[in-house]
């Protein structure tokens, strides 16, 4: 056998299920979020948040409207046993928010567990033993009987611990853990057993989670076990249904979401998905996944900078630029044909409608993301991207003709830089390319006698250094212009397309004209800027005319 070889692997079994209604459901409102951020995100680092980090971590949970927080696993770890200690005797704890601590089916621990959690309103205490056939089979070498003892010896001790503390409301949880590797009818089993010690009600449930530890199906898999599970379960009336799913197989929030759509009430995960592995369940990406339907996530994810930051800063580890929804590129468009399109969406969008813009699901302001990073160029880009530029940036509206032509002249650039080109650069790449002031033939003045429909025009200009005055008559100004033109070149000069549009208002307002002519059989464009209007086009009749002799310089020069 080669070491790359597939056929050392065998597939998931999946459930025979004959009626599933999971596919038939939609989410309409959004689970009850359960952070372990604190907990299994924090055993996960390679170095784990000190106390100082966790208080940071747990501000920001609470600030986002977690309710219900796992803060560490305090039998196992002085850190966390004193982080729970200062959260209960420095009154931390909102009223509205539930602190879980986590704790495996052992005597010893659970005991030290309860003592941690001493003068706590209200807690959550969380016991698990593994399940899975590979647990019992290789770890434990233990028959299903000897797993289940296990756990039912768990839930006892939990159970005749928390009675020691009657001042505390305590829910208990119990997760099979591995349980997405565990025969679905020994899972119903355990947790049969242990409901059965703890004796739960409508009014007061116990919390069943059940985990894929280590994901290993697509979703739909998942989302059967749910189903199957939620279905066979002796008191379904009596638990809180929680899935805690991880992201082995890149599918820990569609895991979590299908999981939902088959009977999950409650969802456990970690800001951004930190975790084991490759993290848990991303619970940012799922809110903000419901909230892009028009749910309401219960969470405040308004300001994902600071998540990123405070996040970060707990963990020690980067945002990928492309993480769905907070990542730095998520919001920005490189290639020409997507950023013309959320132009044209952007400028038809009314703020009393409901979002449609192609290839922004939400709008980015949402999140404090602005435009300015929407649309980016590169080599990649075409007209789109840089008009929408140049609009944004500078109001120049550049017909379409111009557009494309700017933007081979900006994927030139690009191309020599290799890399990305800012608004600064295009808009210097439009002016040297199409407007310039230094040009061989330039405008000094122009008088315009009208006469009905036809104008007739003298006006002085710069021809190679000389002062010359030409003269023509036509319908317009511009014609009239292009006539005295043609008549002092001797070269046939016909308007091919003529834009303006005004800058601004009032005493600053300019115009910005964009003429297209065709000089002897060749197309030529060029644009001006000015007070006067009719200056305006008439200064960019002569860069267009110009223009054939117009050296382009390159980006760096240009920047230099
Ligand atoms: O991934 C897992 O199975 C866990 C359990 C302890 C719930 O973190
Ligand atoms: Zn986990």
């Amino acid at each position: 056998m080669k070491a790359f070889d597939h056929r050392k692997y065998r597939p998931a079994p999946t459930v025979a299920m004959r009626n599933r209604q999971w596919p038939n459901r939609t989410i309409t409102k959004a689970p009850r979020w359960a952070s372990v951020d604190l907990r299994d995100g924090n055993q996960a680092l390679l170095e784990p948040m000190n106390v100082a980090q966790k208080k940071r971590m747990w501000a920001l949970l609470v600030k986002l409207g977690l309710k219900e927080i796992e803060v560490g696993f305090p039998s196992a770890s002085q850190p966390d046993f004193d982080f729970v200690r200062w959260l209960i005797e420095a009154n931390q704890i909102p009223h509205d928010v539930t602190i879980q601590v986590l704790v495996q089916a052992r005597e010893d621990l659970i005991g030290r567990t309860f003592e941690a959690l001493s003068g706590a309103t209200r807690a959550i205490v969380h016991v698990y033993n593994s399940t899975s056939t590979v647990q019992r089979e290789r770890v434990f070498g233990m028959d299903r009987a000897g797993i289940l003892a296990i756990a039912r010896r768990g839930a006892e001790l939990v159970r005749d611990e928390a009675a020691k503390y009657p001042n505390t409301e305590w829910t208990f949880q119990y997760s099979p853990e591995s349980f997405s590797n565990t025969e679905l009818d020994f899972a119903v089993e355990v947790c049969d057993a242990v409901m059965d010690v703890w004796q739960p009600s409508a009014e007061k449930p116990c919390i069943i989670n059940l985990p894929s530890t280590v994901e290993s199906t697509t979703p739909n898999v998942f989302a059967d076990q749910i189903e199957y599970f939620a279905t066979h379960i002796a008191r379904r009336d009596a638990l809180i249904l929680s899935v805690h799913t991880h992201n082995d197989r890149g599918c820990a929030v569609a895991s979590a979401e299908l999981a939902v759509l088959a009977g999950a009430d409650r969802v456990e995960g970690t800001l951004l998905g930190n975790g084991e592995r490759t993290g848990n369940m991303d619970i940012t990406t799922f809110a903000m996944n419901l909230y892009s339907q028009g749910i309401d996530p219960e969470l405040d994810l308004s300001n994902p900078d600071e998540i990123i930051q405070v996040a970060g800063e707990c963990t020690n580890l980067p945002l990928h630029p492309r993480h769905p929804w907070f990542g730095e590129l998520v919001y920005t468009a490189f290639s020409g044909s997507h950023q013309d399109a959320i132009r044209k969406c952007l400028q038809k969008q009314q703020s009393d409608e409901p979002w449609q813009v192609a290839y922004l699901p939400i709008d980015p302001r949402d999140i404090g993301r602005d435009y300015q990073a929407v649309i980016r160029v590169n080599s990649q880009s075409g007209k789109g991207g840089v008009a929408f530029v140049l609009e944004r940036d500078y109001g120049l509206t550049l017909p379409r003709w111009m557009q494309v032509e700017l933007a081979q002249v900006v994927q030139k650039a690009s191309e020599e830089k290799s890399g990305e080109i800012d608004g600064g650069q295009i808009h210097a790449l439009f002016m040297q390319h199409f407007v310039a002031a230094d040009r061989d033939v330039a405008l000094k003045g122009y008088k315009l006698t009208r006469d009905g429909g036809h104008d007739a025009i003298a006006a002085e200009i710069h021809d190679h250094g000389q002062l010359v005055q030409i003269k023509g008559d036509g319908e317009g100004a511009l014609s009239a212009f292009v006539a005295a033109l043609s008549r002092h070149t001797g070269h046939r000069i016909n308007i091919v397309d003529y834009t303006e549009h005004a800058i601004g208002a009032g005493t600053n307002a300019e115009a910005a004209a964009y003429v297209q002519l065709n000089v002897n059989g060749q197309r030529s464009s060029g644009a001006a800027l000015d007070h006067d209007t009719v200056s305006a086009s008439l200064k960019a009749v002569l860069a267009a005319y110009d223009n054939a002799s117009v050296r382009l310089k390159t980006v760096d020069e240009l920047a230099a």
